[in-house]
Protein backbone atom coordinates (compact mmCIF):
# COMPACT_ATOMS: atom_id res chain seq x y z
CA UNK A 1 0.00 0.00 0.00
CA UNK A 2 1.37 3.42 -0.91
CA UNK A 3 0.67 6.39 1.34
CA UNK A 4 0.60 9.83 -0.32
CA UNK A 5 0.21 12.96 1.82
CA UNK A 6 -1.61 16.12 0.79
CA UNK A 7 -2.12 17.88 4.11
CA UNK A 8 -2.26 21.55 5.06
CA UNK A 9 -1.28 21.76 8.73
CA UNK A 10 0.10 25.20 9.60
CA UNK A 11 2.94 23.76 11.67
CA UNK A 12 3.86 20.21 12.51
CA UNK A 13 5.62 20.46 15.84
CA UNK A 14 5.08 16.80 16.77
CA UNK A 15 8.58 15.38 17.29
CA UNK A 16 9.15 12.06 15.51
CA UNK A 17 10.93 10.86 18.67
CA UNK A 18 7.72 11.20 20.66
CA UNK A 19 5.79 9.08 18.14
CA UNK A 20 8.58 6.48 18.15
CA UNK A 21 8.54 6.39 21.97
CA UNK A 22 4.76 5.78 21.97
CA UNK A 23 5.18 3.02 19.37
CA UNK A 24 7.97 1.35 21.37
CA UNK A 25 5.96 1.44 24.61
CA UNK A 26 2.89 0.13 22.84
CA UNK A 27 4.83 -2.79 21.34
CA UNK A 28 5.85 -3.82 24.86
CA UNK A 29 2.30 -3.69 26.23
CA UNK A 30 -0.23 -6.54 26.34
CA UNK A 31 -2.48 -4.57 24.01
CA UNK A 32 -0.02 -5.24 21.19
CA UNK A 33 -1.44 -8.77 21.26
CA UNK A 34 -3.81 -7.95 18.41
CA UNK A 35 -0.65 -8.06 16.28
CA UNK A 36 1.18 -10.85 18.13
CA UNK A 37 -1.79 -13.25 17.90
CA UNK A 38 -1.59 -13.04 14.09
CA UNK A 39 1.38 -15.35 14.43
CA UNK A 40 -0.47 -17.87 16.64
CA UNK A 41 -1.36 -20.82 14.40
CA UNK A 42 -3.80 -22.23 17.01
CA UNK A 43 -6.45 -19.72 16.00
CA UNK A 44 -6.16 -20.73 12.34
CA UNK A 45 -6.35 -24.42 13.28
CA UNK A 46 -9.48 -23.83 15.37
CA UNK A 47 -11.16 -22.32 12.30
CA UNK A 48 -9.95 -24.90 9.77
CA UNK A 49 -11.19 -27.72 12.06
CA UNK A 50 -14.68 -26.20 12.22
CA UNK A 51 -14.66 -25.68 8.47
CA UNK A 52 -13.78 -29.34 7.91
CA UNK A 53 -16.72 -30.44 10.09
CA UNK A 54 -19.30 -28.08 8.58
CA UNK A 55 -18.13 -27.80 4.97
CA UNK A 56 -21.56 -28.86 3.63
CA UNK A 57 -23.55 -25.91 5.02
CA UNK A 58 -25.04 -23.40 2.56
CA UNK A 59 -25.60 -20.48 4.95
CA UNK A 60 -23.41 -18.87 7.61
CA UNK A 61 -25.14 -16.71 10.21
CA UNK A 62 -22.97 -14.54 12.45
CA UNK A 63 -24.65 -13.47 15.68
CA UNK A 64 -22.79 -10.64 17.41
CA UNK A 65 -22.71 -6.87 17.71
CA UNK A 66 -20.08 -4.10 17.50
CA UNK A 67 -16.61 -5.60 17.10
CA UNK A 68 -18.14 -9.08 17.00
CA UNK A 69 -19.86 -8.28 13.70
CA UNK A 70 -18.47 -5.19 11.91
CA UNK A 71 -15.06 -6.72 11.11
CA UNK A 72 -16.52 -9.99 9.78
CA UNK A 73 -19.09 -8.05 7.69
CA UNK A 74 -16.27 -5.99 6.18
CA UNK A 75 -14.15 -9.08 5.37
CA UNK A 76 -17.04 -10.83 3.65
CA UNK A 77 -18.16 -7.82 1.59
CA UNK A 78 -14.59 -7.16 0.44
CA UNK A 79 -13.31 -10.63 -0.41
CA UNK A 80 -16.10 -13.26 -0.51
CA UNK A 81 -15.42 -15.93 -3.16
CA UNK A 82 -17.57 -18.93 -2.15
CA UNK A 83 -21.29 -19.59 -2.77
CA UNK A 84 -22.13 -19.69 0.94
CA UNK A 85 -24.82 -17.14 1.89
CA UNK A 86 -24.03 -14.81 4.79
CA UNK A 87 -26.34 -13.18 7.31
CA UNK A 88 -25.36 -10.93 10.20
CA UNK A 89 -27.68 -10.78 13.19
CA UNK A 90 -26.14 -7.59 14.54
CA UNK A 91 -29.15 -5.85 16.06
CA UNK A 92 -32.25 -6.54 18.11
CA UNK A 93 -34.61 -5.47 15.36
CA UNK A 94 -37.69 -7.69 15.39
CA UNK A 95 -38.88 -7.21 11.80
CA UNK A 96 -35.41 -7.70 10.30
CA UNK A 97 -34.84 -10.84 12.39
CA UNK A 98 -38.19 -12.32 11.30
CA UNK A 99 -37.47 -11.49 7.65
CA UNK A 100 -34.00 -13.06 7.79
CA UNK A 101 -35.29 -16.20 9.53
CA UNK A 102 -37.94 -16.62 6.83
CA UNK A 103 -35.20 -16.60 4.20
CA UNK A 104 -32.64 -18.80 5.96
CA UNK A 105 -32.52 -22.53 5.33
CA UNK A 106 -32.12 -23.15 9.09
CA UNK A 107 -31.40 -26.89 8.75
CA UNK A 108 -28.40 -26.23 6.51
CA UNK A 109 -27.11 -23.15 8.26
CA UNK A 110 -24.30 -22.72 10.76
CA UNK A 111 -24.98 -20.18 13.52
CA UNK A 112 -21.83 -18.54 14.89
CA UNK A 113 -22.44 -16.78 18.20
CA UNK A 114 -19.63 -14.34 19.01
CA UNK A 115 -19.26 -12.34 22.18
CA UNK A 116 -15.91 -11.50 23.71
CA UNK A 117 -17.52 -10.84 27.11
CA UNK A 118 -20.00 -13.68 26.69
CA UNK A 119 -22.77 -11.64 28.27
CA UNK A 120 -23.99 -9.13 25.68
CA UNK A 121 -27.78 -8.97 25.90
CA UNK A 122 -28.34 -8.31 22.19
CA UNK A 123 -26.32 -11.39 21.23
CA UNK A 124 -27.81 -13.71 23.85
CA UNK A 125 -31.29 -12.57 22.80
CA UNK A 126 -30.61 -13.66 19.21
CA UNK A 127 -29.22 -16.98 20.47
CA UNK A 128 -32.51 -17.55 22.33
CA UNK A 129 -34.50 -16.80 19.17
CA UNK A 130 -32.50 -19.22 17.03
CA UNK A 131 -32.78 -22.03 19.59
CA UNK A 132 -36.56 -21.51 19.68
CA UNK A 133 -36.63 -21.74 15.91
CA UNK A 134 -34.65 -25.02 16.02
CA UNK A 135 -36.94 -26.45 18.72
CA UNK A 136 -39.97 -25.49 16.58
CA UNK A 137 -38.42 -27.55 13.77
CA UNK A 138 -38.22 -30.57 16.07
CA UNK A 139 -34.61 -30.40 17.17
CA UNK A 140 -33.71 -30.87 20.83
CA UNK A 141 -31.01 -29.53 23.14
CA UNK A 142 -28.78 -32.46 22.12
CA UNK A 143 -28.78 -31.17 18.53
CA UNK A 144 -27.56 -27.66 19.35
CA UNK A 145 -23.91 -28.68 18.88
CA UNK A 146 -24.68 -29.53 15.25
CA UNK A 147 -25.99 -26.04 14.50
CA UNK A 148 -23.96 -23.66 16.65
CA UNK A 149 -20.33 -22.64 17.09
CA UNK A 150 -19.43 -20.07 19.75
CA UNK A 151 -16.46 -17.73 20.17
CA UNK A 152 -15.63 -15.95 23.38
CA UNK A 153 -12.87 -15.05 25.83
CA UNK A 154 -11.13 -18.12 27.29
CA UNK A 155 -12.19 -17.07 30.82
CA UNK A 156 -15.39 -18.43 32.36
CA UNK A 157 -18.43 -16.52 31.22
CA UNK A 158 -22.03 -17.20 30.33
CA UNK A 159 -21.37 -18.19 26.73
CA UNK A 160 -18.55 -20.58 27.68
CA UNK A 161 -20.79 -22.15 30.33
CA UNK A 162 -23.51 -22.68 27.72
CA UNK A 163 -20.93 -24.20 25.36
CA UNK A 164 -19.78 -26.64 28.03
CA UNK A 165 -23.34 -27.53 29.01
CA UNK A 166 -24.45 -28.31 25.44
CA UNK A 167 -21.07 -29.53 24.10
CA UNK A 168 -20.97 -26.72 21.56
CA UNK A 169 -17.52 -26.06 20.04
CA UNK A 170 -16.23 -22.80 21.45
CA UNK A 171 -13.41 -20.89 19.76
CA UNK A 172 -11.18 -18.44 21.58
CA UNK A 173 -11.17 -14.68 21.29
CA UNK A 174 -7.62 -13.91 22.51
CA UNK A 175 -7.70 -12.48 26.06
CA UNK A 176 -5.93 -9.17 25.38
CA UNK A 177 -7.66 -8.42 22.08
CA UNK A 178 -10.74 -6.21 22.37
CA UNK A 179 -13.80 -6.50 20.13
CA UNK A 180 -13.00 -3.77 17.61
CA UNK A 181 -9.43 -5.06 17.18
CA UNK A 182 -10.51 -8.71 16.81
CA UNK A 183 -11.29 -9.04 13.10
CA UNK A 184 -8.20 -11.16 12.40
CA UNK A 185 -8.91 -13.61 15.26
CA UNK A 186 -11.50 -16.43 15.10
CA UNK A 187 -14.16 -13.65 15.29
CA UNK A 188 -13.54 -12.83 11.63
CA UNK A 189 -11.43 -15.77 10.50
CA UNK A 190 -14.19 -18.37 10.82
CA UNK A 191 -16.68 -16.56 8.53
CA UNK A 192 -13.75 -15.70 6.24
CA UNK A 193 -12.79 -19.34 5.70
CA UNK A 194 -16.42 -20.19 4.80
CA UNK A 195 -16.30 -17.29 2.31
CA UNK A 196 -13.32 -18.86 0.55
CA UNK A 197 -10.84 -16.29 1.86
CA UNK A 198 -7.28 -17.47 2.47
CA UNK A 199 -7.01 -16.86 6.21
CA UNK A 200 -3.39 -18.00 6.44
CA UNK A 201 -2.34 -15.31 3.94
CA UNK A 202 -4.54 -12.74 5.68
CA UNK A 203 -2.82 -13.34 9.05
CA UNK A 204 0.76 -13.91 7.94
CA UNK A 205 0.76 -10.86 5.68
CA UNK A 206 -0.87 -8.68 8.36
CA UNK A 207 1.81 -9.79 10.85
CA UNK A 208 4.79 -8.95 8.67
CA UNK A 209 3.20 -5.72 7.42
CA UNK A 210 2.56 -4.53 11.01
CA UNK A 211 6.27 -4.74 11.82
CA UNK A 212 7.31 -2.97 8.61
CA UNK A 213 4.68 -0.27 9.03
CA UNK A 214 5.60 0.58 12.62
CA UNK A 215 9.23 1.08 11.55
CA UNK A 216 8.34 3.23 8.55
CA UNK A 217 8.64 7.02 8.16
CA UNK A 218 5.25 7.07 6.44
CA UNK A 219 3.50 5.75 9.53
CA UNK A 220 5.29 8.17 11.87
CA UNK A 221 4.36 11.00 9.49
CA UNK A 222 0.73 9.87 9.40
CA UNK A 223 0.47 9.91 13.21
CA UNK A 224 2.22 13.33 13.39
CA UNK A 225 -0.12 14.80 10.82
CA UNK A 226 -3.28 13.44 12.48
CA UNK A 227 -2.19 14.93 15.82
CA UNK A 228 -0.88 18.23 14.40
CA UNK A 229 -4.12 18.77 12.48
CA UNK A 230 -6.23 17.79 15.51
CA UNK A 231 -4.44 20.49 17.53
CA UNK A 232 -5.49 22.97 14.85
CA UNK A 233 -9.15 21.98 15.10
CA UNK A 234 -9.25 19.25 12.42
CA UNK A 235 -11.32 16.86 14.54
CA UNK A 236 -13.34 15.01 11.89
CA UNK A 237 -11.90 12.06 9.94
CA UNK A 238 -13.44 10.96 6.67
CA UNK A 239 -12.76 7.51 5.24
CA UNK A 240 -13.72 7.30 1.59
CA UNK A 241 -12.71 4.21 -0.38
CA UNK A 242 -13.48 4.42 -4.10
CA UNK A 243 -14.88 0.88 -4.19
CA UNK A 244 -18.29 -0.58 -3.34
CA UNK A 245 -16.50 -3.65 -2.02
CA UNK A 246 -14.90 -1.49 0.65
CA UNK A 247 -18.09 0.24 1.74
CA UNK A 248 -18.37 -1.89 4.90
CA UNK A 249 -14.72 -1.13 5.60
CA UNK A 250 -15.84 2.44 6.30
CA UNK A 251 -18.38 1.23 8.87
CA UNK A 252 -15.77 -0.99 10.52
CA UNK A 253 -13.44 2.05 10.68
CA UNK A 254 -16.18 4.19 12.25
CA UNK A 255 -16.45 1.90 15.27
CA UNK A 256 -12.68 1.53 15.60
CA UNK A 257 -12.01 5.28 15.47
CA UNK A 258 -15.03 6.48 17.46
CA UNK A 259 -15.07 3.95 20.28
CA UNK A 260 -11.29 4.09 20.69
CA UNK A 261 -10.64 7.82 20.46
CA UNK A 262 -13.75 9.50 21.87
CA UNK A 263 -12.89 9.73 25.58
CA UNK A 264 -12.76 11.94 28.65
CA UNK A 265 -9.21 12.95 29.57
CA UNK A 266 -9.01 14.37 33.10
CA UNK A 267 -12.48 15.86 32.73
CA UNK A 268 -11.79 17.25 29.24
CA UNK A 269 -13.59 15.66 26.26
CA UNK A 270 -11.42 14.56 23.33
CA UNK A 271 -12.14 12.68 20.12
CA UNK A 272 -12.03 12.62 16.37
CA UNK A 273 -15.40 12.08 14.73
CA UNK A 274 -15.30 9.45 11.96
CA UNK A 275 -17.35 10.02 8.82
CA UNK A 276 -17.94 6.99 6.58
CA UNK A 277 -18.17 7.48 2.85
CA UNK A 278 -17.57 5.73 -0.43
CA UNK A 279 -16.72 6.97 -3.85
CA UNK A 280 -17.74 7.82 -6.40
CA UNK A 281 -21.34 7.70 -5.04
CA UNK A 282 -20.64 10.19 -2.24
CA UNK A 283 -19.42 12.78 -4.72
CA UNK A 284 -23.12 13.37 -5.27
CA UNK A 285 -23.83 13.51 -1.56
CA UNK A 286 -21.30 14.48 1.14
CA UNK A 287 -18.57 15.82 -1.15
CA UNK A 288 -20.02 19.34 -1.34
CA UNK A 289 -19.58 19.62 2.44
CA UNK A 290 -16.05 18.22 2.30
CA UNK A 291 -15.05 20.67 -0.46
CA UNK A 292 -16.63 23.89 0.77
CA UNK A 293 -17.69 23.25 4.35
CA UNK A 294 -15.53 23.92 7.40
CA UNK A 295 -11.85 23.01 7.01
CA UNK A 296 -12.03 20.68 10.03
CA UNK A 297 -11.69 17.37 8.18
CA UNK A 298 -8.83 15.05 7.38
CA UNK A 299 -9.84 12.68 4.59
CA UNK A 300 -8.42 9.23 3.94
CA UNK A 301 -9.14 8.38 0.30
CA UNK A 302 -8.54 4.79 -0.81
CA UNK A 303 -7.99 3.98 -4.48
CA UNK A 304 -7.75 0.45 -5.93
CA UNK A 305 -5.67 0.38 -9.10
CA UNK A 306 -6.81 -2.91 -10.68
CA UNK A 307 -10.28 -4.45 -10.74
CA UNK A 308 -11.18 -8.02 -11.65
CA UNK A 309 -13.40 -7.18 -14.64
CA UNK A 310 -13.67 -4.54 -17.33
CA UNK A 311 -16.88 -3.00 -18.63
CA UNK A 312 -16.66 -0.95 -21.81
CA UNK A 313 -18.72 2.22 -22.18
CA UNK A 314 -18.71 1.98 -25.99
CA UNK A 315 -22.11 2.85 -27.44
CA UNK A 316 -23.72 4.01 -30.68
CA UNK A 317 -25.64 6.98 -29.26
CA UNK A 318 -25.01 10.41 -30.76
CA UNK A 319 -25.97 12.31 -27.60
CA UNK A 320 -22.76 14.29 -26.80
CA UNK A 321 -22.35 13.14 -23.20
CA UNK A 322 -22.83 9.47 -24.06
CA UNK A 323 -20.58 9.81 -27.11
CA UNK A 324 -17.84 11.33 -24.95
CA UNK A 325 -17.75 8.14 -22.87
CA UNK A 326 -17.40 5.94 -25.91
CA UNK A 327 -13.71 5.08 -25.74
CA UNK A 328 -13.50 4.49 -21.98
CA UNK A 329 -14.27 1.76 -19.46
CA UNK A 330 -16.29 2.07 -16.27
CA UNK A 331 -13.01 1.79 -14.35
CA UNK A 332 -11.58 4.74 -16.32
CA UNK A 333 -14.55 6.78 -15.12
CA UNK A 334 -14.00 5.73 -11.49
CA UNK A 335 -10.30 6.65 -11.76
CA UNK A 336 -11.16 9.99 -13.36
CA UNK A 337 -13.52 10.78 -10.48
CA UNK A 338 -10.92 9.78 -7.91
CA UNK A 339 -7.98 11.73 -9.34
CA UNK A 340 -10.21 14.67 -10.30
CA UNK A 341 -11.41 14.83 -6.69
CA UNK A 342 -7.82 14.77 -5.34
CA UNK A 343 -6.97 17.78 -7.50
CA UNK A 344 -10.07 19.68 -6.39
CA UNK A 345 -9.39 18.90 -2.71
CA UNK A 346 -5.87 20.29 -3.14
CA UNK A 347 -7.25 23.48 -4.63
CA UNK A 348 -9.65 23.85 -1.71
CA UNK A 349 -6.89 23.21 0.88
CA UNK A 350 -8.70 20.16 2.30
CA UNK A 351 -6.17 17.86 4.01
CA UNK A 352 -6.21 14.35 2.67
CA UNK A 353 -4.13 11.19 2.63
CA UNK A 354 -4.31 8.98 -0.45
CA UNK A 355 -3.95 5.24 0.23
CA UNK A 356 -3.18 3.37 -2.98
CA UNK A 357 -3.86 -0.37 -3.30
CA UNK A 358 -2.70 -2.33 -6.32
CA UNK A 359 -5.76 -4.62 -6.17
CA UNK A 360 -8.20 -5.81 -3.52
CA UNK A 361 -7.04 -9.16 -2.14
CA UNK A 362 -5.97 -10.80 1.13
CA UNK A 363 -2.65 -8.93 1.14
CA UNK A 364 -3.95 -5.44 0.50
CA UNK A 365 -6.98 -5.80 2.77
CA UNK A 366 -4.79 -7.00 5.64
CA UNK A 367 -2.54 -3.97 5.11
CA UNK A 368 -5.50 -1.61 5.23
CA UNK A 369 -6.83 -3.26 8.41
CA UNK A 370 -3.44 -3.13 10.17
CA UNK A 371 -2.83 0.47 9.05
CA UNK A 372 -6.04 1.71 10.68
CA UNK A 373 -5.76 -0.50 13.78
CA UNK A 374 -2.21 0.72 14.49
CA UNK A 375 -3.07 4.32 13.63
CA UNK A 376 -5.98 4.17 16.09
CA UNK A 377 -3.85 2.68 18.87
CA UNK A 378 -0.93 5.11 18.50
CA UNK A 379 -3.20 8.15 18.00
CA UNK A 380 -4.91 7.18 21.26
CA UNK A 381 -1.57 7.01 23.07
CA UNK A 382 -0.52 10.37 21.58
CA UNK A 383 -3.78 11.85 22.90
CA UNK A 384 -3.03 10.30 26.31
CA UNK A 385 -6.24 8.33 26.47
CA UNK A 386 -6.86 4.58 26.65
CA UNK A 387 -7.90 3.57 23.10
CA UNK A 388 -8.89 0.09 24.26
CA UNK A 389 -11.70 0.76 26.74
CA UNK A 390 -15.24 2.08 26.26
CA UNK A 391 -16.49 3.34 29.66
CA UNK A 392 -18.93 5.75 27.99
CA UNK A 393 -21.31 3.01 26.87
CA UNK A 394 -21.73 1.37 30.29
CA UNK A 395 -24.30 3.77 31.75
CA UNK A 396 -26.62 3.25 28.77
CA UNK A 397 -26.48 -0.54 29.30
CA UNK A 398 -27.27 -0.24 33.03
CA UNK A 399 -30.20 2.11 32.35
CA UNK A 400 -31.55 -0.23 29.64
CA UNK A 401 -31.78 -3.06 32.17
CA UNK A 402 -33.25 -0.67 34.73
CA UNK A 403 -35.92 0.13 32.13
CA UNK A 404 -36.53 -3.57 31.39
CA UNK A 405 -37.00 -4.22 35.12
CA UNK A 406 -39.61 -1.48 35.24
CA UNK A 407 -41.85 -2.96 32.51
CA UNK A 408 -44.02 -6.05 32.71
CA UNK A 409 -42.66 -8.01 29.71
CA UNK A 410 -44.56 -10.85 28.00
O1 LIG B 1 -15.05 -3.04 20.63
C1 LIG B 1 -15.67 -3.48 21.58
O2 LIG B 1 -15.11 -3.98 22.57
C2 LIG B 1 -17.18 -3.47 21.59
O3 LIG B 1 -17.72 -2.74 20.55
C3 LIG B 1 -17.70 -4.89 21.54
O4 LIG B 1 -17.26 -5.50 20.36
C4 LIG B 1 -19.24 -4.95 21.60
O5 LIG B 1 -19.70 -4.23 22.70
C5 LIG B 1 -19.70 -6.40 21.71
O6 LIG B 1 -19.16 -6.99 22.84
P1 LIG B 1 -19.05 -8.54 23.01
O7 LIG B 1 -18.19 -9.07 21.94
O8 LIG B 1 -18.46 -8.73 24.38
O9 LIG B 1 -20.44 -9.11 22.93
Amino acid sequence: MKINFHTFEKSNDIPADLVIEKITNFQKSKRYDFVETLNNKDYITQCTDVFANFSNINTFVQIGIGGSSLGPEMLITSLKKSDVKFYFFNNVDTDKTVKDLEEIDVKNALFYVVSKSGGTAETLAQFAIITNKLFELGYTEKDLKNHFIFATDPSKNELRKLANEFEITCLDVPPNVGGRFSVLTPVGLLPAIFAGINIKTLCSHAYSYAHDLLASDEFIQTVSKVIALYKEGVNETVLMPYSSLLRDFSFWFVQLWAESLGKKRKGERVGLTPIPGYGATDQHSQMQLFMEGPLNKLMFLVHVDKVNNQLKLSNKFTHPKLKALNKYTLKNLMDAEFFGTLKALNEQGVSHIHLELDKLDENSLSELIIFFELLTAITGHMLEIDPFDQPGVEAGKVYSFEWLDSVKGI
